[in-house]
């Protein structure tokens, strides 16, 4: 499968919402990538339901919802109603994860499960069967424009060679500090979708940005 590319919206200019929507909307964006923050989860508090309503409005790409929010259950119906592509929430936020994978995947979304840098992979081994979406944060979450934790490399081949072993389709997302400069690495490690926000958005050209983050081409992982 050829890699996906999911520009942050975190990165985006909150003031003109909307040329920033047109400007995803004529790009080789495949999904939008919808940071949904609490203040409590993480330090920093980003926006909720009522906003990424408007933005799915805008948007004629489909939405891919990470939210960095405790207790994600007490919110999560407002979320699905919105039928992003894939929600995601973090393993490290509930006490029930495979309740809830299970919960959004019988609601007819794709369900995502993300982890913070310090989470190992392998606490994935029992919720990885229906899995539709790893989100693997390479960055501590909360803040775009962070620097690239180098050691989710070790990690994401980790993770490909599980999901390669038994045979399943989970997709691995990678999120925080990618740039065109590790994305190549980020590929041949097994990532499937790639999350940019500011390498995009402060990019001087971002739909150039987006079209050389499409264009990488590898031909075999470095597992
Ligand atoms: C971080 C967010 C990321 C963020 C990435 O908490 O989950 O999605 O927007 O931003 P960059 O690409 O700037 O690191
Ligand atoms: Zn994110």
């Amino acid at each position: 499968m050829k890699h996906l590319l999911a520009p942050s919206i975190l990165a985006a200019d909150y003031s003109d919402l909307a040329s920033e929507f047109a400007m995803l909307n004529a790009s080789p964006a495949d999904w939008v990538h919808i940071d949904v923050m609490d203040g409590v989860f993480v330090p920093n508090i980003s926006f909720g339901q009522m906003i990424v309503q408007q933005m799915q409005s805008l948007s004629q790409r489909p939405l891919d919802i990470h939210l960095m929010i405790v207790e994600p259950e007490k919110h999560i119906e407002s979320f699905i109603a919105l039928k992003p592509e894939v929600l995601s929430f973090h393993l490290e936020a509930t006490h029930h994860p495979h309740r809830l994978m299970h919960h959004i995947k019988n609601k007819g979304v794709k369900a995502g499960i993300a982890i913070n840098p310090h989470t190992s992979v392998d606490l994935l081994d029992d919720v990885l069967e229906g899995l539709d979406l790893v989100c693997m944060m390479s960055v501590n979450p909360g803040f775009g424009g962070q620097k690239f934790i180098y050691r989710t490399l070790d990690k994401v081949r980790k993770l490909k060679a599980k999901i390669i072993e038994r045979n399943l389709d989970t997709l691995i997302e990678i999120d925080g500090g990618v740039g065109l400069q590790n994305a190549e690495a980020l590929l041949k490690a097994g990532a499937d979708v790639l999350v940019a926000g500011s390498s995009v958005f402060r990019s001087e050209d971002p739909v150039l940005t987006m079209e050389r983050f499409k264009s990488i081409e590898i031909n075999n992982f470095d597992l």
